[in-house]
């Protein structure tokens, strides 16, 4: 072994290193020039059968000989990841100019978004949001709201009874019973609207359909009147059908409300019937435990198909109740 054959060695193997395309070929050349059984690996293991003197002169020719086959390793290494770095990128590289594959994605009812429509606006106003359960206890669907037994609208005409009978359960008519829910758990001031899935025993048909939604509203304060009632309504009215829109008061009757009216709106140049409303009961506050000389409250109730059907000239319900997407979308996404 001698410092020509040792620089043979070196130079074979940084030949083969340079000449390696790709770390996997490089891998073989390490084993070749570096491994077990490569002539310096040989070597180096061979300096052991020298003499002491030998050994230190020898070792250190073989030493560096090592380092120089070593550092030429390193060096193709980093030029060959580089290399394969560069490739992945290239090779990996997204196209986000390509057209993509269209699926429809889910998109909202148009009922849920005039829901969230009218919900939104009333929080923006400082109103809170409150659901009660379709199925609901009769007393709460009619008696707490002054309807007395007798009322047409406990008939089994109108109502949906729920077996047994005598749990005296109903799939709830309106969504008045959440105002009853809503004084028996809060203290005043309440302001509440309460958007929800009604049902009443009606045929489907271009105007009813016995699964239905409405949207209440409450408020109990000192010192409510209907002034307030009416600049609510007025305000509602307008974000629902815009700026133009007038409401007008006609005297009615709900048991709940006294007085009552329905509420008109002046819309596309004729007046339409929106909802009912009226100033809370003292009986139904009674019973809900308020001070009626204390506070004072009002409430309305409207149809939330009537509303989208009025504002957007839909003149059959079918098309709100089936589903078909060619009217839903229509309405837009809404996500
Ligand atoms: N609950 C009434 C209905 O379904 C509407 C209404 C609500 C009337 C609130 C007055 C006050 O017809």
């Amino acid at each position: 072994m001698n410092p020509a054959e040792l620089a043979s060695w070196v130079s074979a193997a940084q030949g083969a290193f340079l000449a390696a395309p790709d770390l996997e070929s490089l891998k073989t050349a390490r084993l070749a020039h570096l491994g077990d059984k490569s002539p310096i690996a040989l070597a180096s293991r061979s300096l052991g059968s020298l003499s002491p003197e030998e050994k230190a002169a020898t070792g250190k020719i073989v030493g560096e000989a090592k380092a120089a086959i070593t550092t030429s390793l390193d060096l193709r290494t980093k030029e060959l990841e580089i290399e394969r770095d560069k490739k992945v990128l290239l090779e990996e590289v997204v196209d986000i100019t390509l057209p993509l594959k269209r699926s429809h994605r889910g998109g909202l009812h148009p009922i849920s978004i005039i829901k969230n429509e009218v919900s939104d606006f009333f929080i923006e106003q400082g109103f809170a949001v409150e659901e009660g359960p379709e199925l609901e206890s009769g007393w709460l669907n009619f008696d707490a709201l002054n309807i007395p037994a007798d009322h047409p609208a406990r008939t089994m005409q109108d109502t949906f009874f729920v077996e047994p009978v005598e749990s005296g359960m109903v799939l709830r008519t309106h969504t008045s019973p959440v105002q009853i829910r809503t004084m028996l758990t809060q203290e005043p001031p309440i302001y509440v609207v309460c958007p929800g899935r009604t049902f009443r025993a009606d045929e489907l048909d271009a105007t009813h359909s016995p699964v239905f939604h409405q949207v209440e509203g409450l408020v109990i304060d000192k010192g409510i009147t209907m002034a307030h009632l009416k600049g609510t309504l007025d305000n509602f009215a307008r974000h629902m059908f815009g700026p133009e829109v007038t409401t007008r008061l006609r005297p009615s009757f709900f048991p709940f409300t006294e007085p009552s009216a329905e509420v008109d709106i002046f819309f596309n140049n004729r007046w339409i019937e929106w909802g009912g409303c009226g100033m809370v009961n003292p009986k139904v506050l009674a019973t809900c435990g308020i001070d009626t000389d204390v506070y004072s409250g009002f409430a309305f109730g409207m149809g939330l198909e009537r509303t989208l059907m009025v504002r957007h000239g839909i003149t059959d319900m079918h098309d709100i109740v089936e589903g078909d997407l060619r009217f839903t979308r229509q309405f837009g996404v809404g996500l």
